[in-house]
């Protein structure tokens, strides 16, 4: 069984259905509550799942529903200790939350960074284990790929000819994000995305599906105000006054989710307000 919780990113329920599909495995997904207000139901929620036909843990460690960001380090010392593989689906966490891979050592964690690192699109990172290298095939054989079965992971390293710029921008990136100090975007956004969290709670029938907690929640504010046509008010707010955000539903409930980075401002904030709170 592979494990996973029902709030999975949908190209990794794609790819957790086809391996199963493939290879006789099957897919168990634990229901996730929808408003969190303490690690330990996180944990619990994973922890109900695993049983003895467990063999895979799967878990984004920021959801890109509600923005939770997950107790990452208790998931994965969860899922080692009950002797599975560990996958964790950081798209969204990269230079939003701390990361720590040599501490947490999950088997498997996987990141974009085109997201929050502001890097080109087609930049991201695949950490893998010590232990799990092993285990681990090129998906393209390149000249180094069958040289150091059993060794470091230099047989990946050679994809044939490919586009380097993307890696470049990558650089110029971290050398911008590092300029500014990481800790400083943690905090100004941290800050940025409580301001907003105060601002919306004003709403009548507001329900913000984000932790407040700011262990459990990073740069991404997801919420539903009962009775609104929320697809109508984002189409407007992007056609009218050039403001974007993202619109969806999640278990039925139609919600905005609001990212706010370094480059916004309260500002910008108080002019997003105004501008739904017109259209409610
Ligand atoms: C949680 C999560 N996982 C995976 C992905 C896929 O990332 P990408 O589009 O960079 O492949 C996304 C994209 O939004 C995501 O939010």
């Amino acid at each position: 069984e592979i494990l996973m919780s029902d709030q999975e990113y949908g190209a990794v329920n794609a790819c957790w259905d086809y391996i199963a599909e493939r290879y006789g495995l099957t897919v168990r997904r634990v229901e996730m509550p929808l408003e969190i207000r303490n690690k330990e139901q996180i944990i619990d929620t994973f922890k109900s799942g695993l049983s003895d036909k467990t063999q895979a843990m799967v878990f984004a460690h920021v959801y890109w529903s509600t923005g939770l960001a997950v107790p990452v380090k208790e998931l994965i010392e969860l899922g080692r200790e009950a002797g599975v593989w560990v996958i964790v689906d950081g798209a969204h966490a990269t230079s939003m939350v701390p990361l720590k891979l040599d501490e947490w050592n999950p088997h498997f964690y996987m990141s974009s960074l085109h997201k929050w690192t502001l890097a080109p699109k087609g930049t991201g990172f695949l950490f893998v284990s010590d232990d799990a290298q092993p285990h681990v095939e090129p998906l393209i054989l390149g000249g180094n790929a069958r040289r150091n079965q059993d060794g470091d992971a230099s047989r990946f390293d050679m994809m044939g000819t490919r586009d380097q710029t993307p890696f470049i921008g990558l650089g110029t990136a971290l050398d911008f994000q590092a300029e500014i100090e990481w800790e400083q975007i943690r905090a100004y956004c941290q800050g940025l995305a409580g301001y907003l969290k105060e601002r919306i709670r004003r709403f009548k029938g507001c329900r913000i599906l984000t932790p407040t907690d700011p262990e459990m929640s990073g740069f991404i504010t997801t919420f539903t105000i009962e009775g609104a046509d929320i697809q109508k008010i984002r189409q407007e707010l992007w056609d009218d006054e050039h403001i974007e955000t993202s619109a969806f539903t999640i278990k039925d409930i139609p919600v905005f989710r609001i990212s706010t980075h370094f480059y916004n401002s309260r500002e910008d904030i108080n002019r997003m307000i105004r501008e739904i709170e017109r259209r409610l």
